[in-house]
């Protein structure tokens, strides 16, 4: 009996983890994926690198090496990141934010262990290809996220909310009280950061992005659609303000936190993430915000049959 179930079995498993492979690393995955604690949280960290080096260079115009050369593990330089123009209170409140994602990546680093630093693209150009791609025409000239204090929210609106929603993701399925007592703690500051940046652009949401003719409003629009295009799961992302049925319960089109029917926060998998961060739409194909892809084992998985 036991000899003949056993390679049943055997056979079952194989088939059972060859179908989860399929599953979830078919091009629009949108469910859980099998990962450790410790590989969800440094999955999340390439996410950390980002939003520390885009808060403190746009802020300071010095990143991560100058403040805690530790914590990169001899990642290479950001590209192209510069001290953006910024009046006095978004300077602080970035910079405030900037010095938050050093404490981010210390946390995940002494809880876990932590990923090299990514390779990661700052430059205005990457910037102003999502920006075309979410309007869908050239703006000219191109959009420069460190040209004023607007310019600069726009560009914070791409970054957090992917965090953000990564996090929601992500808790459920950690298995210890430590990870989960971490994760939540990330994603407090995180939503904090985001809510924070929406506001100060919903303050002039009617206004023209100068010198383009397009509003605040409907540039956060494009911006989300695009991510929602790019990750292929549905509307998880919203803007500024959208049509009703996309209100708080349906009362409102103010949409200053992007959220669900239940006004609760939506959840996006690293598949969702990757295909959105990298610009691509795959999470197969590295570009964007990480041009030689995102580090650590989640990361990897999807970058495996690259050849060198
Ligand atoms: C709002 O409208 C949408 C679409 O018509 C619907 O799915 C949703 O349940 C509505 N929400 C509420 C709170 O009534």
């Amino acid at each position: 009996m036991a000899s003949s179930s056993f390679p049943f079995g055997l056979l079952l498993l194989l088939l059972l983890s060859l179908q989860s492979a399929r599953i979830t690393g078919s091009p629009s995955y949108c469910g859980p994926i099998p990962a450790s604690d410790k590989d969800r949280i440094e999955f999340a960290q390439n996410l950390e690198f980002l939003e520390a080096e885009f808060f403190l260079r746009g802020s300071m115009g010095k990143g991560l090496d100058s403040f805690d050369p530790q914590l990169a593990k001899d990642g290479p330089e950001p590209i192209g990141a510069q001290k953006a123009n910024l009046d006095p209170l978004t300077f602080r409140i970035i910079q405030e934010f900037g010095y938050q994602e050093i404490g981010h990546l210390r946390a995940i680093v002494d809880a876990v262990g932590g990923i090299q630093r990514p390779l990661l693209d700052l430059s205005p150009e990457v910037f102003a290809t999502i920006f075309n791609k979410a309007v869908g025409y050239t703006l000219n000239p191109p959009f420069d996220p460190y040209a004023n204090s607007l310019n600069f929210l726009l560009g914070c609106y791409v970054i957090p909310y992917e965090g953000l929603v990564g996090y929601v993701g992500t808790i459920p399925s950690l298995q210890y009280y430590s990870s989960r007592r971490l994760v939540s703690g990330l994603l407090g500051v995180e939503s904090g950061q985001d809510a924070v940046i929406r506001t100060l652009l919903y303050e002039r949401a009617g206004e023209k992005v100068p010198p383009y003719d397009i509003t605040v409003a409907e540039l956060t629009n494009k911006i989300s659609m695009l991510r929602n295009q790019l990750a292929m799961c549905g509307i998880k992302d919203e803007g500024l303000i959208v049509p009703l049925f996309l209100g708080a319960e349906n009362l409102t089109d103010s949409n200053i936190l992007s959220a669900n029917a239940y006004s609760i926060s939506y959840a996006r998998n690293p598949q969702e993430i990757l295909r959105t961060v990298y610009g691509s739409g795959s999470e197969y194909t590295p570009g964007g915000f990480y041009p030689q892809g995102a580090n650590g084992e989640i990361a990897s998985r999807f970058l495996g049959n690259r050849t060198a």
